[in-house]
């Protein structure tokens, strides 16, 4: 069995497609979710409808700044996964960049949804800057998280066009339909191998 630890920020739209996701494969299993901001309403959403799923709000600290503060906070993340033996990380809508406590311990485990066809759009605001760039179509692209900014080996990614007359909720509706079929093709390689490696 393969334990996954979501973590979010935001809306959580991604987070709640896996958590049902999941339910269709006997080899891995969401055990647990993380949320870092205190404004995200998913753990309230989760508790209530997957009461036996835990979930930890952990926000950073104030007072302290810069690399201590990423630090500290991610040392609370990793106690928090080590207590649900974790293997994998599913980032989702999780607005910080990850630093050296998570990814020294989680080397080739931290995946990450993006919502442009990498190395396109890297960064923030990806559906909005391709649309306002009248791009012919765009992507989702999920990968593994390294120390750059979206730069980490590619597992899967696929395009959707903007249609004549898109505005750009049509246009990233588009592309969030297409995130929650991507996403759930994770968990189905990991259940069906174990295993994800870069470059496989
Ligand atoms: C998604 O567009 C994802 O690709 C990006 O952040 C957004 C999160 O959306 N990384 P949600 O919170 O899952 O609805």
């Amino acid at each position: 069995m393969k334990n996954i630890a979501i973590m979010a920020s935001g809306a959580g739209t991604n987070a709640l497609n896996l958590i049902e996701a999941a339910k269709a494969f006997k080899n891995v299993r969401i055990a647990c979710l993380v949320v870092d901001t205190a404004s995200s309403p998913l753990p309230e959403i989760v508790r209530r409808k997957y009461p036996m799923l835990p979930v930890h709000r952990i926000l950073p600290m104030g007072g302290l700044k810069g690399n201590d503060r990423k630090n500290e906070h991610e040392t609370r993340v990793l106690e928090a996964l080590r207590n649900h033996e974790v293997d994998f990380i599913f980032l989702a809508g999780y607005m910080r960049i990850i630093g050296s406590v998570l990814l020294n311990s989680y080397e080739n485990k931290i995946l990450n949804i993006h919502p442009s066809f990498l190395p396109s759009y890297p960064g923030i605001d990806s559906y909005r800057r391709a649309f306002e760039d009248r791009v012919s179509e765009s992507g989702v692209s999920i990968h593994f998280v390294d120390k750059g900014v979206d730069t980490g080996p590619v597992i899967l990614q696929e395009k959707f066009p903007r249609l004549e007359g898109d505005t750009l909720s049509d246009f990233i509706q588009r592309g969030k339909n297409l995130e929650w079929k991507l996403y759930p093709k994770i968990l189905e390689k990991i259940n069906d191998s174990a295993t994800l490696l870069p470059g496989a």
